[in-house]
């Protein structure tokens, strides 16, 4: 389910698009009426651009079953006197958009999140293979943040995003599940994150896995990082 406040601003996204669509067929114009064929098809080729960025919005909408709510879209109001002006106007609306689009992203995640991926960051231990890397978040840090387990979906992306990683780990432990860790288990390359939780009783796929492993947060690391061991050996 989609945030209210990105489902608007994805709504309002779609006509940005289609405005800058817009606009850089007036841009084309101005080069056609100029005998500038060259620059007249590269404005229209943006053109198109901006409405596959559109269509991407409104698919991506109508895929998570939130309504799509198409506005008037305006009239292309730059000001256009010579070559220059247009490259300027140009350079300057793709600022402004991109600026919207980092607008959507931030509004995405809600504070409570924001503080799990925080303590998540502090948490990162990258081993000295650099293959392997780690990230924790105990009983306290859910229960001091008032965090849930869904506010901590992509907290597996830290330790993944770690440069020439091949196995990312997230042990954390939900607040009235206190006798057991879980694992989030991701992997790249020729590792597969199923064989790691079967160990443990769990499964998914050959690249995102997971388990729950009973028993305190230090035990249950010990035990994840001895399999780690044993299927990076056997490479
Ligand atoms: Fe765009």
């Amino acid at each position: 389910m989609l945030n209210e406040k990105v489902h608007k601003l994805l709504n309002e996204q779609i006509n940005k698009e289609f405005y800058s669509a817009y606009l850089y067929l007036d841009f084309s114009n101005y080069f056609k009426a100029q005998g500038l064929d060259g620059f007249a098809n590269w404005y229209k080729i943006q053109a198109q651009e901006e409405r596959d960025h559109a269509m991407l919005f409104y698919t991506y909408l109508q895929n998570e079953n939130m309504p799509v709510t198409l506005e008037a879209i305006g009239k292309p109001d730059k000001e256009i006197t010579c070559h220059m002006d247009v490259l300027k106007a140009g350079l300057e609306h793709e600022i402004y958009v991109t600026s919207l689009i980092n607008d959507i992203l931030y509004n995405t995640f809600p504070m409570r999140a924001m503080e799990l991926k925080r303590r998540a960051w502090r948490s990162l231990h990258v081993w000295k293979n650099r293959k392997v890397a780690e990230v924790t978040l105990s009983r306290d840090d859910f229960r001091e943040v008032r965090g849930t387990k869904a506010e901590a979906e992509d907290v597996v992306e830290i330790p993944r995003s770690v440069a020439g990683n091949q196995i990312a780990l997230f042990f954390y432990q939900i607040p009235d599940r206190t006798k057991e860790i879980r694992v989030s288990i991701r992997t790249r390359c020729a590792y597969d994150a199923t064989i790691l939780a079967k160990q443990f009783g769990g499964g998914g796929h050959v690249r995102a896995a997971g388990c729950t492993v009973k028993g305190s947060m230090a035990s249950a690391k010990r035990l994840v990082r001895r399999a780690v061991k044993e299927m990076l050996q056997k490479r």
